[in-house]
C-alpha cells in the first residue's frame, strides 16, 4: 500500500459545500490573529475563525508578560543582544532587531486600547525572567497578563464592524489553486462543510504542546496550521527545537499548570528533594539562566536524585509580596493545599514553545503565494533554537501587525471579479474496523514524552519514527467528518516531520539536546532544517533540505 499523503483531509465538491467570500481570512484567534485582524483597512473585509472561543489560547493563558526595552536605562542593543543569545545562533539579526526596536511602540499601543499593566507607582512594574540582562518584562494582574491583555484586544475586535468572528469553527485545510492560496475549507456545526474564499489569508493557529503528554499548552494547541500549511505546500523549518518550560507543576491529579518564570525573577530557587538548591552548580546565571539550560539541569537532577520532580522554592521571599505578584498561582496550589509563601512547589519541565513552524518572511509572508502567517505557528527567524522568555507575545504583536497590513495591502489589490476556482478532493473509501482515536492520541503523547522531549538520542528518535510510521499508515487512510479525527491527523503530520528533523540535526543547539550529539557543532550544523511537501517522496513526506 503507497504510503498515504493526503492534500487535502476530506472530501468536498464545490457544489456541495456552503461559500462565502471575504477580503483577508485570519486563522485563529490568539494575540497574532487579533492584532492581524486589526490592521486591516477597515475599507476591506476580514473573518476570523478559531477553533474554540477567544479565550483559549497560549496568548490568553499567558502569565509572565512582554518583554520590551521600556526602562529609561535599558537599551535596544541589549535587548537584541539576550535574543541571539538565547537562540543559539539560528536567529535572523534583522528579525530580531525590527521586533526590539518595534516592541515599546506595540506594547504602548496595548495600553492605549485600555490595557492595564501592573505599575510600581507612576511608572510601568518591571518583572525579570531567564535569560534576560535586566528587568524588562511587563506584566498583568500579578501573573495573568495574557487575560489581561486578550480583553482589551477582545473588546477592540468586538468594537470594530468590519472584523467578523466565527467561533468554534474548524479549518480543515487551506484551499489552493495553481500553488495560489484562496482561502479555507472548514466545518462548523452551522454550516457544516464550507469554503471561505479569500483574496489573501493569514495563519495564526499557534503551537503544538499537546503533542507531549506533559505540556503547559491548552487542549486547542495541536498543531493544526503547520500541518495545513505543510498539505498547501508552504515551507517550514526548525520543527526539531521545542522548548521545554522547567517549571510544571506536577501534582498527580492536578493540570499541569505553568509556574511563571516570573517567580525565578523574583527570586525564587530551584532545589532538589533534599532541599539543597542545585542551579548555581550548572550555570552562573543561576536560576536566570535561559530555560533549555535550566529544563537540562531539572531533568539532570531528577535522574540523580532519582526523584519524579524538583521543587521551586518560593518560602524565602517576602509573603505580601508572592501573594499580590502571583495571585493565580497562589490559587492554582492551594487547591492543593500548598501555600505557596511556605510550602515548595513540586515542579519538572513540560512542552511550551515551538520555535520551529511555517517559515515567513520579514513581512510575514510564507512560501505560498497569497498565504501569510503570524506567531507561534512560525518560523519568523527571532527565536532560532531557543525562545528569549516573553518575546512570544512581542512577536505576536509585532508579526500580527505587518502579517495584517501586507494582507490588507495585498487584497486591495486583488480585483472583484475573482471567483472560485474548481478544485475538488475524491472521497476515500473507508477500510476495516473503526479507529480508537483517543487511544491513539494518548499514545503519540506518551511517545514523544519518552522519545523526543528535554533530552533526545538516535535509538529513542528512531522507534518514534518507526511508531509513527506504522500509526500515520492506518490514520492518514482514512477520511474523519469532525475535528477529533481532524486533529490527530494534523498532530501525526506534525510530530513526523519533527521527530525527523530532531534524527537529522546531529548536534546539540539550543532546545535540542542529543545525548549522543552533547555538543553544538557550528561547522556542520549553523543553518535551519527545512520541509516541503514532496508527493514524489510521500513515505517521508518531505524534502528535508538546509537554508542558511
Ligand atoms: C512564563 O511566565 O514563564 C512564560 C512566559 C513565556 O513563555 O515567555
Amino acid at each position: 500500500m503507497p504510503f498515504p499523503d493526503p492534500r487535502y483531509l476530506v472530501a468536498f465538491h464545490p457544489k456541495r459545500v456552503m461559500h462565502f467570500f471575504t477580503d483577508v481570512l485570519v486563522i485563529g484567534g490568539g494575540l497574532a490573529g487579533l492584532r492581524a485582524a486589526l490592521a486591516v483597512d477597515p475599507k476591506l473585509s476580514s473573518l476570523v475563525v478559531t477553533k474554540d472561543g477567544l479565550n483559549e489560547s497560549n496568548s490568553a493563558k499567558a502569565q509572565g508578560g512582554i518583554a520590551g526595552v521600556l526602562a529609561p536605562d535599558d537599551r535596544f542593543e541589549d535587548h537584541v543582544a539576550d535574543t541571539l543569545q538565547a537562540g543559539g545562533q539560528l536567529c535572523d539579526e534583522a528579525v530580531v532587531e525590527r521586533v526590539v526596536r518595534e516592541g515599546p511602540e506595540r506594547i504602548r499601543e496595548l495600553i492605549q486600547w485600555g490595557t492595564q499593566f501592573d505599575r510600581k507607582g507612576d511608572r510601568l512594574a518591571l518583572g525579570r525572567e531567564g535569560g534576560h540582562g535586566r528587568e524588562r518584562i511587563v506584566h498583568a494582574l500579578g501573573d495573568a497578563t495574557g487575560k489581561e491583555v486578550m480583553r482589551a484586544v477582545v473588546a477592540r475586535v468586538e468594537a470594530s464592524p468590519h472584523v467578523d468572528v466565527w467561533r468554534d469553527t474548524y479549518t480543515i485545510d487551506l484551499v489552493t489553486f495553481e500553488g495560489t492560496c484562496r482561502g479555507a475549507l472548514l466545518w462548523n456545526h452551522r454550516y457544516g462543510l464550507s469554503v471561505v474564499w479569500a483574496k489573501q489569508t493569514i495563519l495564526a493557529t499557534g503551537g503544538a504542546g499537546q503533542l507531549y503528554r506533559e505540556t503547559t499548552n491548552p487542549d486547542v494547541a495541536t498543531g493544526d496550521g503547520v500541518a495545513i500549511a505543510y498539505r498547501a505546500g508552504a515551507e517550514l523549518r526548525d520543527l526539531e527545537f521545542v522548548q521545554f518550560h522547567p517549571t510544571v507543576l506536577y501534582i498527580a491529579g492536578s493540570s499541569r499548570s505553568l509556574i511563571s518564570e516570573a517567580t525565578r525573577g523574583e527570586g525564587a530557587r530551584l532545589v532538589d528533594r533534599h532541599g539543597r538548591r542545585f542551579m548555581p552548580d550548572y550555570d552562573s546565571r543561576a536560576e536566570l539562566a535561559p530555560r533549555d539550560v535550566v529544563s537540562n539541569a531539572i531533568v539532570a537532577e531528577m535522574e540523580r536524585t532519582q526523584h519524579p520532580n524538583v521543587y521551586l522554592d518560593l518560602t524565602h521571599l517576602d509573603a505580601e509580596l508572592v501573594r499580590t505578584r502571583f495571585p493565580g498561582i497562589a490559587a492554582i496550589c492551594a487547591e492543593f493545599d500548598l501555600d505557596i509563601t511556605r510550602d515548595r512547589i513540586p515542579v519538572r519541565p513540560g512542552a511550551h514553545y515551538m520555535m520551529g513552524g511555517v517559515t515567513i518572511d520579514l513581512d510575514g509572508r510564507t512560501t505560498v503565494p497569497s498565504l501569510w502567517a503570524a506567531g507561534e505557528v512560525t518560523a519568523s527567524g527571532l527565536h532560532g533554537a531557543n525562545r528569549l522568555a516573553s518575546n512570544s507575545l512581542l512577536e505576536a504583536l509585532v508579526y500580527g501587525m505587518h502579517a495584517g497590513e501586507g494582507a490588507s495591502r495585498a487584497a486591495a489589490e486583488v480585483d472583484d471579479s475573482f471567483t472560485a476556482p474548481g478544485v475538488d478532493n475524491a472521497e476515500v473509501e473507508s477500510v476495516g474496523e473503526p479507529l480508537n482515536l483517543d487511544d491513539i492520541r494518548n499514545s503519540l503523547k506518551s511517545l514523544l514524552w519518552r522519545n523526543a522531549a528535554v533530552r533526545r538520542n538516535a535509538e529513542g528518535l528512531s522507534e518514534a519514527i518507526e511508531n509513527l510510521r506504522h500509526w500515520c499508515r492506518y490514520v492518514l487512510a482514512r477520511q474523519f467528518s469532525d475535528p477529533t479525527g481532524w486533529e490527530l491527523q494534523n498532530m501525526l503530520c506534525v510530530a513526523r516531520l519533527m521527530i525527523s528533523a530532531a534524527a537529522d540535526r546531529e548536534e546539540s543547539r539550543g532546545a535540542h539536546v542529543r545525548t549522543d550529539f552533547p555538543d553544538r557543532d557550528d561547522r556542520q550544523w549553523a543553518h535551519h532544517v527545512t520541509f516541503v511537501r514532496s508527493p514524489r517522496n510521500p513515505e517521508y513526506g518531505c524534502n528535508c533540505g538546509k537554508a542558511k
